[in-house]
């Protein structure tokens, strides 16, 4: 006799019912443990703990351990095996790497993250996995935290809209994967950009700032989250009762599998200070809605015991389990469900192509006062800097092994990773062009000494010098915080003695986060931000270094001219006395550096003259249940064709509420060939303008504010445009 639970043409639900109710406590418990596949005794988790999931297997172990686990089963319910595929199944040589998150957000361009996520989606299953931990939605404010290349930036609505995608393409591959919005929540707002630190956010922020990109994931059937390690007003995400049951379960009806982040649990006792037992903390986190515990044993255990003892009632047992039983029927892992043959996903040369465009879109010129593009005039170019040829520099945090940026890679990655060098060694065989380079042993994020003599020899015979900087892959990443962020190692003394020199300079910067760069503003010809650019980041740099693409990066974070102005993030509420002092100039300003953001949020340029025409409003009142359409025509005064992203920012006054000086409320990124205008419009209805009252209520904002449309979030490149709401 068939058993209903196997039958896969059943109601999942019917399966769901029959399959619990044949499983003991102990088979129930194990389905709440994923353990690393990385320690020398893993293998026996399986039997120990009836395991029901890894993280951090890959290739034939997987399936090596899937048919062990089918011996060992009782109720052969497969295991399913989480990997951290964050800007592609990275950790698979062979792989497409694409940008970081904070690159990508770089390119505004949902489609394309859309793709990234599509094709990580069908490698990761190529590779028998299921499941990433991806994406992630905190919000880099900090850029002190080792994160920040995690994330897609500053904004609510492009870290929404970013991630949304990324769910998107991952769960509507043709191998669809699962997703994971994390860290739940508000990871990246801990004390002094320390990870993992406490984060005190008002509930206010937590509302307008940091949930409404996961309450989007909960909604639109992300089917995972992950917790967050931290401690939320006090109280560790994972057994955070608001958090996890009030908002996440009962607001917004997720029935999704919550996994903690690594150890959360443990982490309670025996680094937050936040129970005083293992069993205490076991029993918070059951509290709360957690459904898998990621590498913490022990709750196998002591959840026996507290069901055993009556402080843990098994309906809350089979809650959890309920939902993954349900995310492993739904990816189908009862039937074995065929996943991509791995080579011929791998002999796709499209994905490369489209990672590629990822690396052209994701670079960000910020400034250029005419030497950019190159002609291609025989030039002799001194090429500077360690991560100009530098490929873990490059490809950056995740891009190697599962774990901590610090851990290093010497063999994957080679075959299909352009480094800026190489790209322009190339370069200059095919166009006589001359290429001199200083590498890593003198100027990089780890050289400590400046050898003035090599540097002043290679600056005689050269006519343009290109510098290139940034940190290093040990640098960044999850325990790497940095109280400075000036250019690490031996950079800006290097960068001085180029520019003394007087020669023609173009900077880039190749790194995984905002730095304080102002010198390197000031004194270099022209800058190009590049936040690990991908495989294909050195080729692209190369091709908008000599003009074969017109840039389109626009800034997704906004950059600090001193490590003391953070936070420095755009959109911050008025109310700082500054202004006020009859003693200077009348800005927000400390009274020792402008407060203005060395680069702002949304700022980014191309090779072509844009000019913005003047904005229309179809009505300069919006009505309940109406629309009003915003337009303005842009012209592209140039011979290239360019792609200009527009975007849209509104300032509200709410009765008794502080609100942000300005708030990106839409965008769009419009394509204009060249010597050519294109017409963009806005559809604004009241919806848009959902407003958080005194009282915390959601409501329609009503009463008159001031739209703001231009090429970026500073003030003087902005237009007003007066709209009064009903
Ligand atoms: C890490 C990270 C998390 C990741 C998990 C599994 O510590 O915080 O983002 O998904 O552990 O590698």
């Amino acid at each position: 006799m068939t058993l209903l639970y196997t039958n896969g043409q059943a109601p999942v639900e019917a399966r769901i019912d029959d399959l619990l109710a044949r499983m003991t406590l102990e088979e129930k418990v194990g389905q709440m443990i994923q353990l690393a596949a990385v320690d020398d005794e893993y293998e026996s988790y399986i039997e120990r703990y009836h395991l029901g999931s890894y993280l951090h297997s890959l290739g034939d172990d997987v399936t090596r351990l899937q048919a062990l686990n089918r011996q060992k089963s009782r109720l052969n319910i497969p295991l399913i095996f989480g990997i951290d595929a964050i800007h592609g199944h990275c950790f698979e040589d062979g792989s497409t790497v694409f940008p970081v998150q904070l690159a990508m957000a770089c390119t505004w361009n949902t489609e394309l993250v859309r793709q990234m996520g599509e094709i990580t989606a069908n490698e990761a299953r190529a590779g028998n996995l299921h499941w990433t931990f991806s994406p992630v939605l905190c919000m880099g404010r900090d850029p002190r935290w080792g994160r920040t290349s995690e994330t897609f930036g500053e904004d609510t609505l492009l870290v929404t809209e970013m991630a949304a995608a990324l769910t998107e393409g991952y769960q509507s591959a043709e191998f669809p994967l699962a997703a994971c919005a994390k860290h739940y929540a508000a990871y990246g707002e801990a004390d002094g950009g320390r990870d993992s630190a406490d984060a005190h956010v008002s509930e206010r922020r937590m509302r307008e700032v940091f949930l409404p990109a996961f309450e989007r994931q909960a909604r639109s059937g992300c089917k995972t989250f992950m917790a967050g390690y931290q401690a939320l007003n006090g109280v560790p995400c994972s057994a955070n009762t608001w958090l996890m049951n009030t908002v996440l379960r009962e607001e917004w009806h997720y029935q999704g599998v919550v996994v903690t982040d690594w150890n959360n649990c443990g982490q309670m006792l025996t680094l937050q200070n936040a129970a005083s037992s293992m069993k205490e903390a076991v029993e918070l986190c059951l509290q709360a809605s957690n459904d898998i515990f990621m590498s913490t044993p022990d709750v196998f255990t002591y959840t026996l015991e507290l069901v055993r003892e009556g402080k843990v009632t098994e309906a809350r047992i089979d809650e959890s389990v309920r939902r993954i039983l349900k995310l492993k029927f739904d990816l189908g892992l009862f039937e074995d469900t065929k996943s991509p043959d791995r080579n011929s996903v791998l002999l796709d040369s499209q994905r490369w192509q489209t990672a590629l465009q990822a690396s052209q879109q994701s670079l960000t010129l910020v400034k250029n006062n005419g030497a950019l593009p190159f002609d291609r005039e025989a030039k002799k170019i001194l090429l500077v800097g360690d991560n100009a040829d530098n490929l873990l520099n490059q490809l950056g945090d995740w891009s190697f092994i599962p774990g901590a940026a610090a851990y290093e890679d010497k063999t994957i990655h080679r075959a299909e990773t352009i480094t800026l060098k190489a790209a322009l060694q190339e370069m200059c065989e095919k166009t006589g062009l001359e290429l001199q380079y200083l590498g890593a042993d003198i100027c990089g994020p780890h050289c400590e000494t400046t050898q003035h003599s090599a540097i002043e020899q290679a600056l005689q015979h050269c006519e343009q010098i290109i510098f290139c900087a940034g940190d290093a892959l040990n640098q960044n990443g999850e325990f790497h915080d940095r109280a400075d962020l000036n250019l690490p190692g031996n950079q800006s003394a290097v960068f001085k003695l180029l520019q003394q020199s007087g020669k023609p300079m173009v900077s880039i910067l190749l790194a995984s986060k905002p730095h304080c760069i102002e010198a390197v503003m000031e004194h270099s010809d022209a800058v190009i931000v590049a936040f690990n650019p991908g495989a294909k980041g050195g080729l692209a740099l190369a091709q908008l270094l000599f003009g074969e693409i017109n840039p389109s990066g626009r800034l997704p974070i906004s950059f600090p001219r001193h490590i003391g102005q953070l936070p420095v993030y755009y959109n911050q509420a008025p109310g700082w006395h500054a202004p006020l002092s009859p003693h200077y100039s009348g800005g927000a300003e400390y009274i020792d550096i402008q407060h203005s953001p060395l680069l702002a949020f949304g700022e980014g340029m191309s090779y072509s003259k844009i000019v913005y025409g003047e904005a229309q409003l179809s009505n300069s009142s919006l009505q309940d249940g109406e629309s009003v359409e915003l337009s303005l025509r842009i012209s592209n005064e140039s011979s290239r064709a360019a792609v200009e992203l527009v975007q849209l920012y509104c300032s509200l006054r709410i009765p008794g509420v502080t609100s942000p000086q300005k708030r990106l409320l839409k965008y769009q990124r419009a394509s204009i060939a060249p010597h050519s205008s294109a017409d963009v419009s806005f559809t604004l209805v009241p919806k848009d303008f959902e407003i958080l009252d005194i009282n915390l209520q959601k409501t329609i904002y009503a009463g008159s504010l001031v739209l703001m449309l231009g090429k970026s979030s500073r003030d003087q490149e902005l237009q007003p445009i007066d709209l009064m709401l009903a």
